[in-house]
């Protein structure tokens, strides 16, 4: 089929190469000239796994092209994905003013039967505005049938999380446009894909093929933002159990397996940490509770999600001033500014909202982050020092912070960053270290729901400074 995506970031690129990889004809519009020169070039903006052999592979197939003109793109597809943002405004409601450009704009240049489809995230009955924008702006009536298929891939395992989905969700009103999207999606469906000898790698377990959900427009627009709060919600819960495993002295990788085990709950997404961040669920969650109070329904679960995940924030910059006492002056290493391991993306990372709170202590940091520090120059400017790699970050600093999880962290050889370190003291807002390899190469250990490990008491103590003699009412009040 030939399919036009508009909007080519984290997204519409993954999803556009993906797509040509299952063997249509893709063009990738976006209006920024520069991603699209540099696309056109063979650079890859985006540190996504697979994207550039992906992109590589298609392009020179022929299946995958870059544009900057709509007009052109809609005159050749029979299907538009919209995948442009949709950021949050100061109420917390998204900013639709991208979409409904992009919906003008695919309008004037509908000549026969089209499908738009809506990829980016966006509040229940969009759909219905996107398809009055495109009748004002000249859209031959039924020419247009507007379906919503959200996207649930993960930054950073983008490409196989397209391609080996848990689930595609396809929204539509009309039975035209749900077949037109069943074709588009059949590789994955019929499972022809995964039985291909040069398929992208999966994950474990996958089934034969990938289960497609039709539903209503309506539905599939709700399905995205109560999937993404859930998630979050699944965040912030074990966090704040986190929290109580380190006023009681448990450990949470116990507790944690202990409640995912639980085949109603499931294990995934109960990793504790320094809060979520990304550019989603924080947007998301505003954007859900938005929609609540537009029906006239409030959902103050959601206030308590946002909530727990800014005191996480907070909770790390204690932990480090337990562990260092004052900061002016303080020479810190840190480790990640990604809001997650395996991309490149700062937007709303807890690492940098760290960091500039202990700058604001009086903190020098010293940052090391194997794809995202071109990123953070824009937001740190030169306030900090952005190190080479991790082991020249931590020279001389008077202790070491962990605040992404890139598995590249959780093979350093703790050996070379004791000696690198002027202090053995490490801060782990990821949980990337096993208590007992961090005991047995000599630091003071702090991480998140797990008790401390304190060289010098030679063995785990409860984490901050647990004292029998406190009431328990009065320490937790502490914390
Ligand atoms: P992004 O900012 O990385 O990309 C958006 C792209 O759209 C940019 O390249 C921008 O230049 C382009 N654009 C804006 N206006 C345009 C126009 N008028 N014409 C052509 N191009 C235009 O955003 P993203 O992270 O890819 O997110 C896109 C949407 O997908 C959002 O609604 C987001 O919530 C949703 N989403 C994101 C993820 C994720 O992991 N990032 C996952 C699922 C869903
Ligand atoms: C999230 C969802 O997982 C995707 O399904 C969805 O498509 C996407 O949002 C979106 O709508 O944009 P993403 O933000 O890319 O994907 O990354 P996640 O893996 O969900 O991580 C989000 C944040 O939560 C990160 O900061 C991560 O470190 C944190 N996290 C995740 C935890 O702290 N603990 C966990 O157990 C999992």
């Amino acid at each position: 089929m030939n399919l036009a995506v508009i909007g080519s970031g984290y997204v519409g690129l993954v999803a556009g190469a993906c797509l040509a990889e299952l063997g249509h004809i893709v063009t990738l519009v976006d209006n920024d000239t520069t991603k699209i020169n540099a696309l056109t070039g063979g650079d890859v903006p985006i540190h996504e796994r697979f994207l550039p052999e992906l992109i590589a592979r298609n392009t020179s197939a022929g299946r995958l092209s870059f544009s900057g003109s709509i007009a052109d793109a809609v005159q050749n597809s029979s299907v538009i994905f919209i995948a442009v943002g949709t950021p949050p405004m100061d109420s917390g409601a998204p900013d639709l003013s991208y979409v409904e450009a992009v919906a003008a704009a695919v309008a004037a240049h509908v000549g026969d039967y089209k499908i738009v489809v809506e990829k980016s995230t966006v509040p229940v009955l969009t759909h219905q505005q996107i398809h009055k924008v495109m009748m004002l702006n000249g859209a031959p009536l039924d020419s247009v049938d507007i379906v919503s298929n959200p996207e649930f891939l993960r930054e950073g395992t983008a490409v196989s999380d397209f391609l080996y989905p848990d689930r595609i969700v396809v929204g539509s009103d009309s039975q035209r446009a749900a077949a037109a999207l069943r074709e588009v999606y059949e590789p994955l469906t019929s499972g022809s894909y995964y039985r291909r000898t040069d398929a992208l790698p999966g994950p474990l377990g996958f089934p034969g093929s990938a289960r497609l959900l039709i539903t209503s427009a309506k539905g599939a627009e709700l399905i995205k933002h109560a999937s993404n709060s859930f998630l979050a919600m699944k965040i912030s819960f074990i966090n704040a159990v986190a929290n109580i495993c380190e006023v009681v002295g448990a450990d949470i990788d116990e507790v944690g397996q202990g409640i995912g085990t639980d085949s109603r709950i499931g294990v995934r997404f109960l990793r504790p940490g320094v809060g979520y961040g990304g550019s989603c669920f924080g947007k998301d969650l505003l954007a859900f509770r938005q929609v609540a109070h537009e029906c006239g329904l409030e959902l103050g679960l959601l206030d308590e999600v946002i909530k727990v995940n800014e005191e996480q924030k907070c909770r790390f910059v204690r932990k480090v001033r337990t562990a260092l006492w004052t900061l002016r002056g303080k020479r810190i290493a840190a480790l990640g500014l990604a809001f997650k391991g395996g991309t490149d993306d700062i937007r709303e990372s807890p690492a940098i909202a760290i960091i500039q709170a202990l700058q604001q202590e009086g903190a020098q940091i010293a940052v090391h982050d194997p794809a995202a520090m071109d990123g953070a120059k824009a937001i740190l400017g030169s306030s900090v020092v952005y190190a080479s790699s991790a082991y020249e970050a931590c020279r001389g600093a008077h202790a070491l912070l962990v605040l992404t999880d890139w598995q590249e962290f959780a093979e350093l050889d703790l050996v070379e960053i004791r000696s690198a370190l002027r202090h053995p003291i490490v801060i782990d807002g990821r949980n990337i270290f096993r208590c007992e390899d961090m005991r047995a190469a000599g630091f003071h250990y702090y991480s998140v729901g797990r008790p401390t490990v304190d060289i010098g008491k030679g063995q785990h103590k409860p984490g901050g400074a647990l004292d029998a003699s406190v009431p328990f009412k009065a320490y937790a009040k502490r914390q």
